[in-house]
């Protein structure tokens, strides 16, 4: 009888062909354009769970139209499915996206985003990475052990959900609603990544999220900056001046209130940091590319990205951008403004501090409307003792051959806290994206070799974690 490994062996060709279906779609859950596609995408997941032997359905259809007002990114059908043929052993909840980020910079995509490429051992695309290589290693996993009738240790239940890189409220809404049905003893999120190529990583912390737009309206209209220059305001400086209010020289914060509750790592997980194999030369060179690193100079790196909270501008819309000169004092200016949260600040009141602090820099001759947009998550961090956490961390390190390290992660998986808030789940938050993986970027890629050895981990684990209800 073949063993799930064998079978999964034997069968990498067709994964990889299935993973390059999956990835054709256009699941780009924030453009109204793509609606249709995000549909296509969560059918073509539902069929291929029942395809392996899993019962699975659209647990939200999208909704459209008249029945609710929806913001573009949301409303997108979310997938369930499970096999509960284990009575007994425990269960799973797993967790991936099959939405993903809008393509552009288009022009700096070497082959075309949606057209899965293979260059040297990496898989190129849009999602590849982020997040439908990694729902497959799950999805691939629980196939190998029903497709070689070996009895599946656990039992599993799989959400996948279609609004993550929207902040889409689904999600919540559906866990809320549904809490003995997605009732299990761990959760596993395939959405983070390894710690370095050779490296498996869970991320026991992730940043939460606060995003904002500031507005600045001076004229009644665009002017002209000879005739009015002198006795108008002009709301680009005025926006500068705000801006520079909510962040100093030296990268600090400005906003009264805005550290107090923050949380740091305890002394134990900051020695562990410190004794990764982290090269800030490297880091610098080879990821971020300035002159220099920024940020708050006086914490190590990992723990300006990982456990220090942040404020950074997006993009100031407005004025006159186009090629050449127009003397104007344009009538308004805006700052799209996102602050990355760690553990205890509490998004709500943060962005109140926000938007007082904002308020109170509005320079003379000008009106300042704030506006939240988007996403608001707070910050999450796991006990890294549970059970799961132990199968997890033996089956990562037999599979790739080094040992598991405990990291956290700068970025926000929103659906993290609803599991261990809501549900109350041990949630092991892991995957098998690198630095280099591009994310959110053009030439998205997921390394094949790390996909293959990703659905032997998640074997491995399923048969650790099943054997813990032997023990
Ligand atoms: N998978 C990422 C989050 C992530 C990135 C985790 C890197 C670990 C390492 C996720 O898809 C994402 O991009 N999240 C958004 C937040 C969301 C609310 C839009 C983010 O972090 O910007
Ligand atoms: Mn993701
Ligand atoms: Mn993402």
């Amino acid at each position: 009888m073949t063993s799930p490994h064998e079978y999964v062996r034997a069968h990498s060709a067709g994964f990889e062909e299935e993973l390059n279906e999956l990835l054709r779609i256009p699941s780009v859950s924030t453009l109204p354009a793509h609606r249709a596609d995000m549909l296509r995408a969560a059918r073509w997941l539902v069929d291929h769970l029942r395809h392996i032997g899993m019962e699975a359905e659209l647990a939200e259809e999208g909704k459209t139209g008249a029945a609710r007002e929806f913001s573009p990114g949301e409303g997108h059908p979310l997938v369930y499915a499970e096999w509960l043929g284990a009575p007994g052993r425990p269960t799973i909840l797993g967790y991936g996206h099959y939405d993903v980020q809008p393509v552009d910079p288009l022009a700096e995509w070497i082959s075309p985003p949606f057209e899965p490429t293979v260059r040297d051992g990496n898989l190129y695309a849009r999602g590849a990475a982020d997040d439908k290589g990694q729902i497959l290693t799950l999805i691939k996993a629980v196939q190998a052990y029903l497709a070689t009738k070996r009895p599946l240790p656990v039992n599993v239940k799989l959400l996948i959900e279609g609004e993550e890189e929207t902040g889409g409220t689904t999600v919540e809404r559906y866990v809320r609603a549904n809490r003995a049905r997605l009732g299990a003893d761990a959760a596993l999120v395939l959405d983070s990544g390894m710690f370095a190529p050779e490296i498996p990583a869970i991320t026991l912390g992730l940043r939460g999220i606060v995003t904002a737009e500031i507005e600045v309206s001076g004229a009644a209209r665009d002017l002209h900056s000879g005739r009015y220059g002198g006795a108008a305001p002009n709301p680009f400086l005025a926006l500068a001046q705000i801006l520079t209010g909510l962040r100093d020289a030296r990268d600090r914060v400005l906003i009264p209130g805005f550290y107090e509750r923050v949380v740091p790592p305890d002394p134990e997980e900051r020695s562990a940091w410190s004794r990764l194999e982290f090269d800030e030369g490297e880091f610098l060179r080879d990821e971020v590319g300035s002159p220099a690193l920024g940020g708050e100079l006086e914490f190590p790196v990992l723990e300006r990205i990982w456990a220090r909270p942040t404020l950074e501008v997006h993009g100031m819309p407005g004025g006159f951008t186009g090629e050449g000169t127009k003397t104007v004092i344009p009538a308004r200016a805006a700052a799209k403004v996102s602050m990355r949260l760690v553990p205890r600040q509490d998004p709500d009141e943060i962005y109140k501090l926000f938007e007082a602090h904002v308020k109170r820099l509005q320079p003379r001759g000008t009106r300042v409307a704030v506006r939240r947009s988007g996403y608001l998550t707070p910050a999450v961090v796991m006990d890294p003792r549970s059970p799961a956490m132990t199968a997890a961390r033996a089956a990562f390190t037999e599979t790739f051959g080094h040992e598991t390290v405990l990291i956290r992660a700068g970025g926000s998986i929103p659906v993290v806290t609803h599991f261990t808030g809501l549900l109350g789940l041990p949630t092991v938050v892991t995957g098998w994206t690198l630095s280099d993986s591009n994310l959110h970027s053009p030439n998205e890629k997921l390394h094949l070799g790390h996909f293959h050895r990703g659905i032997d981990a998640v074997i491995r684990f399923f048969g650790r974690f099943g054997a813990t209800a032997d023990s």
